[in-house]
């Protein structure tokens, strides 16, 4: 009897203090990025463009690589991405050195699937790319009905995830993915995540998706690419998404059980899991465990 007074007391603390953080404590403010007027003109050219939609695509990957890991490209296309049911692009920019752009050009004639824009390949221009996605979905690909925007580390169960979309009613607003709320701002510069106050002085984020693998809605495309015009840059992709949502209407869903979000641990998680017959539908994998993770969820996927 006691126990139980004291469990409820405790639990009682225990949500003020969440409702007291969420509220109180923890606060954003994102109209420093806001503009009424175009400041994100976004001038970068199509270096090579891969127009590879038919009118009616169901989902088509985008995939955010480094513009010289031609080895990681190999082995995606050979694994996760080698399904019917998905479209897979990669999403370059260019590179200082003028040999690696010109292997690129001679790998896209092989397999006529890259992006490439005339913006400077780097960390810190990863949301000039997903930018690029954004545009390229709406100028090429406008009736896809689903968008996954994945980074080159993370592995798909493709039938799984198409089964989980065909199982949901089409909104043209969606963004789905493992979802972020009241996510603190980092300002130890040890991590190459660290934001500076100059930079962005609220203490906390909008709600975002994790950045290495989330959905949007085909239509919603174009909506977040026009927003994106009047929103400043911020160099954190999976933010700047946030940030560009949270400006309009916009369908958040949270799926975060079907992600092993810890690259550590997915290994051995998903092996766990697979004896038992199961599996979820995205694994962030350090690169040497990569394809042990696939041998795995191809055994599910063939059963
Ligand atoms: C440029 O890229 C080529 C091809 O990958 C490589 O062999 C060469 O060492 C690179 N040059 C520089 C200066 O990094
Ligand atoms: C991003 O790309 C632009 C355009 O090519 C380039 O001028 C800039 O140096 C790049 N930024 C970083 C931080 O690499
Ligand atoms: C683009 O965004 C601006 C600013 O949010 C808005 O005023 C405008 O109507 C939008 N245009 C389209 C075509 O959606």
């Amino acid at each position: 009897m006691k126990l139980k007074k004291w469990s409820l007391i405790l639990t009682i603390i225990l949500f003020i203090f969440c409702i007291w953080h969420l509220f109180f404590r923890c606060k954003f403010d994102i109209s420093s990025f806001r503009s009424e007027k175009v400041t994100n003109l976004n001038e970068f050219k199509f270096v090579i463009n891969s127009k590879i939609c038919r009118k009616d695509e169901f989902l088509i990957a985008i995939v955010c690589i480094a513009v010289d890991n031609f080895e990681q490209r190999k082995i995606i296309r050979q694994t996760w991405a080698n399904f019917d049911s998905i479209k897979t692009v990669f999403l370059l920019g260019s590179s200082v050195n003028k040999s690696v752009n010109k292997l690129v050009e001679e790998e896209n004639k092989f397999y006529s699937d890259i992006i490439q824009q005339d913006f400077i390949d780097t960390y810190s221009n990863l949301t000039l790319k997903s930018i690029m996605g954004l545009q390229w979905i709406s100028l090429y690909c406008p009736n896809v009905k689903y968008v996954l925007k994945i980074d080159d580390d993370v592995l798909v169960n493709i039938p799984f995830l198409v089964s989980y979309l065909k199982s949901l009613k089409y909104l043209d607003n969606y963004y789905i993915g493992s979802y972020q709320i009241g996510a603190p701002v980092i300002r130890d510069e040890q991590f190459k995540w660290a934001i500076f106050p100059s930079d962005y002085s609220s203490n906390c984020y909008p709600p975002y998706h994790q950045g290495p693998a989330y959905l949007i809605s085909g239509k919603f495309a174009p909506v977040l690419y026009n927003i994106s015009k009047y929103t400043r840059l911020f160099k954190l992709e999976d933010i700047y998404m946030g940030i560009l949502a949270y400006q309009t209407k916009t369908n958040y869903v949270a799926i975060n059980g079907y992600y092993l979000n810890n690259p550590e641990f997915s290994l051995y998680q998903t092996r766990q899991l697979s004896r038992n017959g199961k599996s979820k539908i995205f694994a962030f994998a350090l690169r040497e465990e990569f394809l042990a993770i696939w041998q795995l969820f191809k055994k599910l996927i063939n059963e």
